[in-house]
């Protein structure tokens, strides 16, 4: 196309839910009147001809400011959010960099092309963690469903991990753990440790989280909060680590009390020479 940059094209695979195939290409023919009224650039969307539900969404974008306006487009991310419920998504190819100031925490790699093929790494989509001034204060304390549609970066991770902390059924170890895992596009799912009489089949917070997300259709994660009520950090066990990586990439992890965060690691740093379905 003429006026558009081809330096600046994005690439997701699209893999459809069964019977969500027909709601899917009517929502990506929204998503190409979106992108094309508003000006952003073009989005074509191609259908692998050996697998019937799997889909190349293709992106051209204009310049990278258009791309980064329409990354922020109420609009678009209200037809993207839904693709979200019917699809996995992974992008395979981002084209544009975004400045450092959007996306202060963002693995750069990830910003240009997409070498990496593991399964979790690449159903997460993007950092999009403001700077700490902006997120919102922790004396947020809104009842019901931990389950809060925001903006991503926006969101009170940690005050979301305490609060489902104070559901922990921790009988036997007295030791209670909340999570709060926030997906790409701002929806927040919370956990906490679940005991019982056989020890062994306890589930930990992080986990339970991260399995109320898949479980409801989620699929692209950026932060995860861990809270336990010590002073020195209670980082994710081994079993948690494996989870979140395959299914959540290289998240940033915020480790907390409840008073103070006492850590904030990138979960590759917690998780070294990881295996995965890249070894399979
Ligand atoms: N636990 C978690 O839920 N997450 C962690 O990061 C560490 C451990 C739980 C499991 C068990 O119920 C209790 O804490 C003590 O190990």
């Amino acid at each position: 196309m003429a006026d558009s940059d081809h330096s600046r094209l994005s690439v997701a695979v699209v893999d459809v839910s069964s019977g969500h195939e027909t709601e899917f290409l009517a929502l990506a023919a929204e998503f190409e009147v979106v992108l094309a009224r508003a000006g952003y650039g073009r989005a074509h969307v191609v259908r692998d001809e050996a697998e019937p539900r799997r889909f190349y969404v293709v992106r051209f974008w204009v310049s990278a400011e258009a791309a980064e306006q329409c990354h922020a487009d109420v609009k678009v991310r209200a037809v993207t959010s839904r693709f979200y419920q019917i699809a996995r998504v992974t992008h395979v190819v981002n084209g544009v960099r975004r400045p450092e100031s959007l996306r202060p925490l963002m693995d750069d790699r990830r910003a240009r092309v997409e070498p990496d093929r593991r399964a979790g790494f690449e159903r997460r989509t993007r950092n999009l963690v403001l700077p700490e001034g902006e997120r919102r204060s922790s004396g947020d304390r809104r009842l019901g469903p931990r389950r809060l549609r925001d903006r991503p970066g926006t969101i009170d991770l940690v005050g979301a991990a305490r609060r489902a902390r104070e559901h922990a059924d921790a009988a036997f170890s007295r030791f209670k753990v909340g999570a709060a895992l926030e997906t790409a596009d701002g929806v927040v799912l919370t956990g906490c440790n679940i005991e019982n009489a056989t020890y062994g089949l306890t589930i930990c917070a992080e986990r339970l989280a991260m399995f109320k997300a898949l479980s409801e259709g989620h699929r692209g994660f950026t932060r995860m909060a861990i809270v336990a009520d010590t002073d020195a950090p209670t980082p994710p066990c081994g079993a948690c680590r494996q989870i979140l990586w395959e299914f959540g990439g290289n998240l940033e992890i915020l480790l907390a009390n409840m008073t103070a965060e006492t850590g904030r690691h990138r979960l590759k740093d917690l998780l070294p020479l990881p295996f995965d379905a890249r070894l399979l």
